[in-house]
């Protein structure tokens, strides 16, 4: 069966075809229209601009989709879309777009959790991944562990309380000069700073729960920053990112053996776009070897916003029965 995914929950636009026979998982193309360029103009995303520049692209992107796939509308067995959560104006492109395809090729419609579609990229990243199993989703809008107890059944078991990590490194990096989304810069950075004398404090709330919260580091990061500042002394980009980094991948790590304490998994899931540092993808994979639990991280191109995992997740949503109605509407929670 072949699934077209629709995604346009922040500042990507997404099209993607996904087939699914006998229980192998294919990516039969993956359309991603970044609008980075144009946000990094205003230092992060404008709702405003993102929902008119999804609107521009969601056609075409859809059209090259299909002729990537090699496929026709006649041929896909369902749309699937992401309805939730993210941008309003943004989602609602995606979700009108994906609904009135669906009704004027007499196509089921299926809508799919943004942050599920994120935890399904690793079922196209290893065709053995099946629940249950230990999520972590950490990207510029969330950082949440999840007991994934079925394909279409996830329990939140942790998240944070305020920013996510995404959001830190992006609002850190900027204030050191970098552009809009810093994460990857400040990825490199890392490696090449010395984190010693910047004191900074830990996202990983105290106790038995498992939930973070970056804004205090974030806070702390920019005070220690203008401190430094004031007493004519720059820290270097590189120390400041080895720091902030250390601070996160560590609280990440030490949460996340928690979640695997508790859940008892020997499975683990991450992704989102955060999944793509180099420095959390080392630590985690250690800490898994060290635990015996098999982790799953699906390559860079399918831990940021696409359509595939949208796919993905929705061809499961299909099978269960959880179609959506005509009267499918966007939410931003
Ligand atoms: O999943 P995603 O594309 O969008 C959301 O759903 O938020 O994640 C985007 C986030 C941004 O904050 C970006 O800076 C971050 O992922 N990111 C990274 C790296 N690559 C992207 N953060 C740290 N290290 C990276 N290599
Ligand atoms: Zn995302």
């Amino acid at each position: 069966m072949y699934i077209l995914g629709i995604e346009s929950s922040c500042d990507e636009t997404g099209a993607a075809v996904v087939s699914v026979t006998g229980g192998h998982r294919e990516i039969k193309s993956n359309i991603v229209a970044s609008q980075v360029s144009t946000h990094r103009l205003y230092g992060g995303v404008v709702p405003e601009i993102a929902g008119r520049a999804h609107i521009e692209a969601v056609s075409s992107i859809t059209y090259e989709a299909l002729k990537a796939a090699a496929v026709s509308v006649s041929d896909i067995g369902c749309v699937a879309v992401t309805s939730h959560p993210g941008l309003i104006g943004a989602l609602l492109v995606g979700v009108n777009f994906a609904k009135s395809l669906a009704y004027s090729n007499g196509l089921p419609l299926v809508s799919v959790n943004h942050v599920h579609g994120h935890v399904a990229a690793g079922y196209l990243a290893d065709d053995t991944l099946e629940p249950p199993f230990l999520a972590l989703v950490v990207s510029g809008g969330h950082t949440s562990f999840y007991d994934v107890k079925s394909y279409t059944d996830y329990e939140e078991i942790g998240s944070t309380r305020d920013d996510a990590a995404g959001e830190a490194f992006d609002k850190i990096g900027r204030v050191i000069g970098m552009p809009y989304p810093a994460g990857a810069e400040m990825d490199r950075a890392a490696a090449q700073g010395n984190a010693s004398g910047i004191i900074l404090p830990s996202p990983a709330l105290p106790g038995e729960n498992l939930d973070f919260s970056f804004s205090g580091l974030k806070t702390a990061a920019l005070n220690y920053i203008n401190n430094e500042k004031m007493q004519g002394r720059t820290p270097a980009p590189c120390d400041m990112a080895a720091a902030v980094t250390g601070k996160i991948v560590s609280a990440i790590v030490r949460k996340t053996g928690d979640a695997l304490t508790r859940t008892g998994y020997r499975r683990m899931v991450t992704a989102g776009g955060v999944a793509a540092n180099t420095h959390l993808r080392r630590a985690l994979a250690e800490l898994c070897a060290a635990r015996g639990v098999k982790l799953t991280i699906p390559p860079i191109p399918l831990c940021g916003d696409n359509a595939a995992m949208t796919a993905a997740e929705g061809y499961y949503l299909f099978r269960a029965g959880i179609t959506a109605g005509n009267e499918l509407n966007a939410s931003a929670e």
